[in-house]
């Protein structure tokens, strides 16, 4: 398209804009409407908008109209903002890069599960509190079907709570308190497929082929076989292929995950425009950051793994677009648990400005295993770097399963063979593999590959569960520290810290779910706690488990808060020759602060030599147990300590 045809389409949109804005009996000059602020933001916005949209549909004959009405439906988003929303989008925009500060730590949890409901979510705040959150991520809460959801990722209705947990409103009077104590209200956007029990789902079944075209259905069994060809199988043990025959269409449809999950068809600009509006509405709840679930898979390309695609990019970029237009203080949080060449890919200012790190998750655990930081330590130097005003979400463990996305070239460079590898952490997080310390269950064995993933909580993977049916010594005080290890390097490493709430108790897993039939397939239910009155009573016990992780996991956070260099994001690994060592640096506001874990079960010592370098030649105190280190003198370490060398630099 040439500049002239851009010009001309942009005026056909503001024409039609200000027409509907009179048509409403607004104010011709735009006071009222706003319409005067959102046209200065499509001054920005609208060139980069059209082009992602030009990428996607430029084949349609009726280009011109989506893409005005896409600019209409998100101007009325716009409109229905509220004012202290609207003085939010004004003071915190991704580019004040609020989030990349030392002072933020998240914490996740299901809103039945942790606190019943919406409002009782609110008497939990003086908990959050006492552990620093200030970013708080609520598991999937929308409506959705009774039997079998996926844990809430079944989405039926955007604009529809889950009835159990409260109504919208009790969710946005929720997001405002949290925002009054600092805290972020974060959510998920499901938008790669919707529930069969959506009403677009409804009217497909019904016959409806606009609402047909939402979806990605077939007619011919031969199509799909010439997709299938080259898919992968997200869940194994439920299912196989990524199709499900509907009786009610007599036609196949997309079900990349479960058979009640229908992949919504972003070749179609409706179903772009249809959740853009569901997105807009959602933000102005109060939802200050955007989980894009499964970002991976929403663009499907024949011959291809309809993985990763380019128009995937291009999808979350158009939603930023909106974002910036009707909301423009939301946050995107990228979900791609991919190889980490891919995940980097979409991270962006201008698409996902901070994303899971499930790299550092997966080697955290690798390097806890094999008790050498080798692949992590060199994957810390490659891959830790991101985009400036940027973010990773690091954590040590979700709600679904941990699976080994480690890049197998790192893997070569070490010698070690990718696949193997992977056997071998399965069988030792298992615990079968001889000497293992810890306690998970397989989920998705895939008996064509062998292919398995493992779940567990932080405490059960670490060997507290372990430790404790064999009696208290020495490995279960390697286990207390392991935990600590895991997320101490979560909470200082670039980014910010997401808590798995639960695992600040030392709580274990939870085999309950196996009586359950709607839970007994899923083994990531082993993992998913609930408020536990009797550990969260017993938090100040000093001497016990749960109280020497939860004092922990408080002064994690209480030093985190306290010093700004927890909030650089740039880190200088540092060699110091030994395998159970991660070691690296970070420097900001005339401090410098050396990390130091050890990830094997014995003591380490460094010499002095190793100390100096690792110190960078200063003088420093560890902020975890306040003993004074100094640069010529050899640095010890417990079995699985960690360390935080704070120094001056001034
Ligand atoms: C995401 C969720 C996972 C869910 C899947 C399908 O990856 O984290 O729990 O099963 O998407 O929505
Ligand atoms: C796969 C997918 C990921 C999803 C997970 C659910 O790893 O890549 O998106 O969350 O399965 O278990």
């Amino acid at each position: 398209m040439t500049d002239r045809s851009w010009a001309n389409l942009e005026r056909g949109c503001r024409e039609r804009l200000a027409a509907s804005a009179a048509a409403s009996g607004l104010d011709a000059s735009g006071a009222t409407s706003g319409l005067a602020e959102f046209s200065s933001r499509l001054d920005l916005e609208f060139r980069r908008l059209a082009e992602s949209l030009w990428e996607l549909y430029r084949d349609r004959p009726d280009f011109a109209f989506q893409l005005q009405a896409l600019i209409e439906e998100t101007f009325a988003g716009f409109q229905a903002r509220s004012e202290p929303l609207r003085r939010r989008d004004r003071e915190s925009p991704p580019e004040s890069g609020w989030f990349l500060s030392g002072t933020q730590v998240g914490a996740v949890a299901y809103v039945d599960l942790f606190a019943g409901t919406f409002n009782g979510l609110v008497q939990r705040i003086p908990y959050l509190k006492e552990l620093g959150v200030s970013w708080l991520h609520l598991m999937p809460f929308f409506l959705a079907p009774e039997k079998e959801s996926d844990g809430g990722y079944a989405v039926s209705s955007y604009r529809r709570t889950n009835p159990a947990l409260g109504s919208m409103d009790d969710l946005e009077r929720l997001a405002g308190i949290l925002a009054d104590e600092g805290i972020a209200l974060v959510a998920d956007f499901v938008f790669n497929h919707t529930s069969d029990e959506h009403a677009w789902a409804m009217q497909a079944k019904a016959g409806d082929p606009a609402h047909q075209d939402f979806y990605r259905v077939f007619a011919d069994h031969a199509d799909t076989a010439a997709y299938q060809a080259s898919l992968r199988d997200i869940f194994p043990e439920a299912r196989s292929g990524s199709f499900t025959w509907s009786p009610e269409m007599n036609k196949w449809v997309w079900t990349t995950f479960h058979s009640f999950q229908w992949d919504l068809n972003y070749a179609n600009p409706a179903v772009f425009r249809a959740m853009a509006a569901e997105m807009v509405a959602l933000a102005n709840r109060g939802v200050s950051v955007l989980r894009l679930d499964a970002v991976a898979f929403i663009w499907k390309k024949i011959g291809t793994g309809c993985e990763n695609l380019p128009q995937a990019h291009t999808i979350i970029q158009a939603f930023q677009s909106i974002a910036r237009l009707a909301c423009p203080s939301l946050l995107f949080k990228s979900e791609a648990i991919v190889h980490p060449d891919r995940i980097a890919e979409y991270i962006d200012l201008r698409e996902c400005q901070v994303s899971y790190n499930p790299l550092l998750m997966a080697e955290l655990w690798e390097a806890s295993a094999t008790k050498d930081a080798r692949l992590l330590s060199l994957s810390m130097r490659k891959r830790h770097r991101l985009p400036t005003g940027c973010a990773w979400i690091n954590y040590v463990r979700c709600h679904d399963d941990i699976g080994w996305t480690f890049a197998d070239e790192d893997a070569a460079e070490l010698g070690i063979k990718g696949g193997d590898h992977r056997s071998f952490l399965n069988d030792f997080f298992l615990g079968t593999f001889p000497g293992s310390f810890s306690r998970g269950v397989s989920f998705q064995f895939n008996p064509v590959d062998g292919d398995r993933r493992i779940c567990g909580t932080a405490a059960s993977l670490a060997g507290v569960e372990r430790a404790v049916a064999d009696g208290p010594g020495e490995d279960l005080d390697t286990a207390i520290r392991r935990v600590l290890l895991l997320y101490g390097i979560a909470y200082s490493a670039g980014g910010i810290p997401l808590l798995y709430l639960g695992d600040e108790l030392g709580a274990l897993n939870d085999y309950g779910y196996e009586d359950d039939p709607a839970r007994a397939a899923d083994s990531r239910w082993v993992h998913r706690l609930g408020w536990n009155d009797e550990l969260v009573a017993g938090r100040n016990a000093a001497s016990s488990i749960t109280g020497r992780v939860y004092a922990g996991f408080c002064a994690l956070a209480r030093h985190r808060k306290a010093h700004a260099v927890f909030g650089a994001q740039a880190v200088t690994v540092v060699d110091t020759g030994c395998r159970a060592i991660l070691a690296f640096r970070k420097q900001a506001a005339g401090e410098l602060l050396a990390v130091v874990g050890n990830f094997s079960d014995r003591p380490v010592e460094l010499d002095a030599t190793t100390a100096y370098q690792v110190l960078a030649g200063r003088q420093g105190s560890d902020l975890l147990s306040g003993r004074l280190v100094l640069p010529g003198e050899p640095l010890e370490l417990e079995p699985c300590e960690l360390l935080w060398i704070l120094s001056s630099t001034q």
